[in-house]
């Protein structure tokens, strides 16, 4: 067994997984109580009274050739959130083992970790700029299952300094996993560190359509890590857990042309975000706004209900951290279309 495998449940590598009904297109389905026909007006390519393929293998193929990985190195869930969940499940028992997250940062993982029994150590990102206290992350995590990280992180917008995780992988090699979720990485430009896999085989990488593709309804994340770790979350995850409908609408809508479109639509949000930055920062509720590598703004008000307040009267709903630990009096924005920018923009910018 891989090092990286031994770091699993030893309950979980042991168990018989739940035996699916074979999926054999070539044969006609006599074997996994269904109807025979399809429900009146279901007009999908695949029929919704049918089972979906497990680990739909189109789906499959477009996650590893859209993120430039190998199909072996590729499991799809829905969302990331199922990622994080199935991580934690598989490697942390109930009351003993923890993981690692540095806030402030995205809250599932937290919850995952919660749910599971599993204890949580928490290191701080630093005053400065919201880095990673590198050092103090290594030496939680040795006596971590997990290591989450976020990069750009949500809902302080920075990215992660490469050498950085890569310290921590590098450190952790035998005692952790890391797990660094890109959900935002698009709005970046920076490189996926799933290109380190083959240097770091306890590196697990998280992507999402749920950000720059415009699908978060569709529920698709994908998880990228060794060979071991996909085939080992392959064995826990729910039988069927892909709707047919997701694979169909994401088939269609992740095809080069919509991709392109992708693209632009990313341009006009850094070109908003950097607007909006700029304005806000000149605006008389807004004390700071930080620096963002992602489609959103972390900004610090004078006066955040004031904020909120002038959000609501043009009809516009900001997230709001003011009273998060070490976040006080912030507001995280999602860039919006240049009409709901202007809009908030106008409303906070009243005296
Ligand atoms: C950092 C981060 N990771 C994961 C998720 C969940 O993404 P998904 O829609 O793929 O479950 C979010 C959602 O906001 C997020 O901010």
């Amino acid at each position: 067994m891989s090092s990286v495998l031994s770091l699993a449940r030893p309950d979980i590598l042991e168990l018989q997984p739940y035996q699916h009904a074979t999926w054999d297109p070539s044969l006609e389905r006599m074997h996994a109580n269904e109807m025979p026909w399809r429900a009146q007006g279901d007009n999908t390519r695949a029929g919704l009274n049918r089972y979906p393929e497990p680990q739909p293998h189109d789906l499959v193929e477009r996650m590893a050739r859209i993120y430039d990985v190998p199909t072996s190195q590729v499991l799809v869930g829905r969302g990331s959130d199922e990622a994080i969940d199935l991580l934690v499940r598989a490697f942390c028992r109930a009351g003993v083992d923890r993981v690692v997250i540095t806030p402030p940062t995205f809250g599932f993982y937290k919850v995952a970790a919660r749910i599971q029994g599993a204890g949580v150590i928490e290191v701080p990102l630093l005053d400065d700029g919201f880095a990673l206290d590198t050092d103090a992350v290594i030496a939680a995590g040795r006596g971590a299952k997990i290591v989450f990280l976020c990069s750009p992180n949500n809902p302080t917008g920075n990215l992660l300094d490469e050498a950085d995780v890569l310290a921590v992988c590098h450190a952790l090699a035998t005692t952790s996993l890391v797990c660094v979720d890109e959900a935002y990485l698009e709005f970046s430009g920076r490189a996926s560190l799933s290109a380190r896999l083959e240097d770091h085989p306890n590196l697990v990488v998280l992507r999402t359509l749920s950000k720059a593709y415009a699908l978060a309804g569709a529920r698709c994340g994908t998880l990228i890590a060794a060979e071991e770790i996909v085939s080992l979350l392959k064995r826990i995850i729910p039988p069927y857990a892909i709707p047919a409908s997701t694979v169909e609408d994401v088939l269609e809508l992740t095809e080069a042309p919509q991709r392109a479109i992708s693209a632009e639509r990313i341009r006009t949000m850094l070109a908003e975000r950097d607007k909006m930055r700029a304005r806000l920062q000149a605006a008389p509720t807004v004390s700071r706004v930080f620096p963002s590598d992602a489609n959103f703004l972390l900004v610090e008000c004078r006066d955040a209900k004031r904020f909120l307040e002038a959000g609501k009267s043009v009809g516009l709903l900001v997230r709001d951290f003011s009273s998060a630990p070490r976040l006080t009096g912030c507001l995280r924005i999602s860039v919006g279309t240049p009409e709901q920018n202007e809009r908030l923009l106008r409303a906070v910018e009243r005296p």
